[in-house]
């Protein structure tokens, strides 16, 4: 037993996703009667890697093909140059990526750590794996061949990992795992009388926010995450009703504390969910909606780090549900069937639910729950005889999550004031039923007049504020332009005192008469004089993609204007681009390539070098959202 080698698992997650699928590797590992070790990057002392027998990383990429934030201090340690190439030496490991394939750096991050392993001398013992997000069914596509191999291959080098003489999973599948968190009920006579049964934002960070954030401790008053409420003020759609599409403009004010922001930032939103929806999971789910409860993690269970929603002091478990449990969030993972499937008493359904849990069932679920976006209760809806205890379904319900959006406003222009400018999603499954995005749709139906706060946190996005000096090219496709409106609006502001550099805006959307989002602001601004006016040396282009048999985006009015881009270019400018992650971004980055090419008359692979030396010169930034 001494000698039974222990898999240390260490993942560095910046919005969880890189912990679910580490969680899920250690528990499979354990179910194979291996001995685990899960930690967050940010845990484990580095310097302790060459001692390491077995060392299995799950790491995402994020933004720009940057290392999630718990990965920081570990990634600059590994870098040092003064490292030998001995130095990880006897250290056998494997690398699981998580990224997206729309972004151009994709999956750097595993890549890059994959490399530097290898060259400060450990052993790989299965090729990297890389999740893609792009994938219909996700990550998990590419982590199921990749975690078979690494059993198969973890068994032939040391079957000591797998006591029971096999690497293949107990066939009978018992729930060997416990709920993390412990929920205790209490009477109403040893309760405060001090309920939070209307908890205010401190209240909100401090019982539940950490659990958002993935990282312990460090969102409650986080200087640079700094939360309060807002009231909105203006609902203001910018599209033509009935068109398709539904984008709205929304003002709001600031009610408990102004918050210093910068135009290019990001406010992130905690929204309010149904509360039919809500009543319905708790009668579903048979609970006590007015029961008094606290909520820990349980202790003995440490050892693989969770992010449990908690609650210190007593609450209404209905209000618990409403601000913690995204009860309408949709396709629950794997492991939620896995569980459930242990809880159904109906053969029939607990036979269902074992073979969506089942690698050979992956596809089937995925067409069950990803393609329908079958939510939480609907899918406990379809599974009556589940009944479940609260502690899992506690852990198990996704946590209710901010939602991030791109400032539109500059605050010199408007203060007391931040702007959102957000596409209201709603769309139809292929059994026709309806959904739509929960922040989008709440807000959307917000009125002015109401006196609801909208708790918010503001923070920077990947777009730096530009100094009035900076040149810009700017391109943002429909709510891509966001952004760029707080820019024009704050060098609007500057011009007026000092002089400042030209700009030229790119936009596009579908039809001039539909979706032409902040028409007279880009119109007015292209007149004389306005930031974007020719007479000061910028620009504004628009592209309607669905006004003409064929398609027209920003790239085509890009080359169009070839030469005006390229001066701008050659005089030192920034390009900055923003809007749905799809396929803009490297179209974008193609027309760009194209340009630099023809107009500088370079060949296209200096014309690429030259792009990535403007990147890596942090003068040319992406944000990208799906
Ligand atoms: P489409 O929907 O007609 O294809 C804002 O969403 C605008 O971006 C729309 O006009 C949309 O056009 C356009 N768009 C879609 N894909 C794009 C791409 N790869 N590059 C640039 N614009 C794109």
């Amino acid at each position: 037993m001494e000698d039974r080698p222990k898999l240390l698992i260490l993942y560095a997650t910046q919005t969880g996703n890189a912990l679910d699928a580490a969680e899920r590797v250690g528990r499979e590992a354990e179910r194979r009667g291996c001995s685990v070790k899960l930690l967050s990057m940010d845990e484990y002392d580095v310097s302790s890697l060459p001692h390491e027998d077995t060392v299995i990383f799950v790491a995402s990429t994020t933004g720009q093909g940057d290392t999630p934030d718990s990965m920081k201090v570990f990634w600059r340690f590994l870098l040092q140059r003064n490292l030998s190439k001995h130095w990880l030496e006897g250290v056998h490991y494997a690398v699981f990526g998580l990224g997206d394939s729309g972004y151009q750096k994709y999956n750097f991050v595993a890549k890059k750590l994959d490399k530097r392993l290898a060259d400060l001398g450990a052993v790989a013992v299965v090729e990297k794996g890389l999740g893609d997000d792009q994938h219909p069914s996700g990550y998990e596509a590419a982590l199921d061949p990749w975690m078979s191999s690494l059993w198969s291959i973890l068994n032939k080098i040391n079957p000591k990992f797998f006591p029971q003489g096999s690497y293949l999973a107990i066939p009978d599948m018992k729930l060997i795992d416990q709920p993390k968190v412990q929920i205790t009920y209490h009477g109403d006579d040893n309760v405060d009388s001090q309920l939070p049964t209307n908890p205010d934002l401190k209240w909100i960070e401090m019982q539940i926010g950490w659990a958002r954030s993935m990282s312990p401790g460090k969102f409650t008053h986080d200087k640079t995450r700094p939360g309060c409420f807002l009231k909105m003020i203006k609902n203001q759609p910018l599209t033509r009703a009935g068109c398709g599409k539904d984008v709205r403009h929304f003002e709001f004010e600031f009610v408990s504390s102004v918050i210093e922001y910068v135009a290019g930032g990001v406010l992130e939103v905690l929204p309010s969910q149904d509360s039919a929806a809500v009543d319905a999971f708790i009668q579903r789910c048979s609970l006590d909606p007015d029961a008094l409860i606290t909520v820990h993690p349980r202790e003995k269970d440490n050892h693989f780090l969770h992010t449990c929603t908690i609650a210190k002091v007593p609450i209404k478990l209905k209000t618990f549900v409403e601000l913690t449990m995204d009860v309408a969030s949709a396709s629950p993972r794997r492991y939620f069937f896995e569980v459930i499937s242990y809880y159904a008493t109906a053969p029939h359904e607990k036979e269902r639910l074992q073979y969506f849990a089942s690698p050979e069932g992956r596809d089937d679920l995925y067409q069950y729950n990803q393609k329908e976006r079958r939510t939480v209760l609907e899918v406990l809806e379809d599974f009556p005889s589940v009944k479940m205890p609260f502690e899992w379904l506690v852990q198990l319900v996704p946590p209710l999550k901010t939602r991030a959006f791109s400032i539109s406003s500059s605050p010199s222009a408007h203060p007391n004031q931040v702007h959102l400018t957000v596409d209201v999603v709603s769309w139809t499954t292929p059994f026709k039923r309806k959904r739509s995005g929960l922040c989008s749709m709440w807000l959307a139906k917000l009125h002015p007049e109401q006196s609801i706060y909208v708790p918010a946190w503001f923070r920077k996005g990947t777009l730096p504020l530009p100094p009035p000096s900076l040149p810009l090219i700017l391109i943002g496709p429909g709510t891509g332009c966001a952004p760029f409106r707080g820019f024009v609006e704050e060098r609007a502001i500057q011009s007026e005192s000092n002089a400042t550099a030209p700009v030229i805006f790119f936009f596009g959307c579908r039809n001039e008469e539909n979706d032409f989002l902040y028409r007279d602001f880009w119109l007015s601004h292209s007149q004389e004089g306005g930031v974007l006016s020719e007479a000061k040396g910028g620009g504004f282009f628009v592209a309607f993609s669905r006004d003409q048999p064929q398609k027209v985006y920003v790239q085509h009015k890009m080359r169009e204007n070839s030469r005006a881009i390229w001066k701008l270019l050659s005089k030192g400018a920034a390009v900055y681009v923003a809007g749905s992650s799809t396929k803009m971004p490297s179209d974008v980055l193609s027309a760009f390539e194209d340009i630099v090419s023809t107009e500088g008359g370079l060949s296209k692979e200096s014309a690429v070098r030259w792009l990535r030396a403007l990147e890596k010169a942090g003068s040319y930034h992406v944000e990208a959202w799906s």
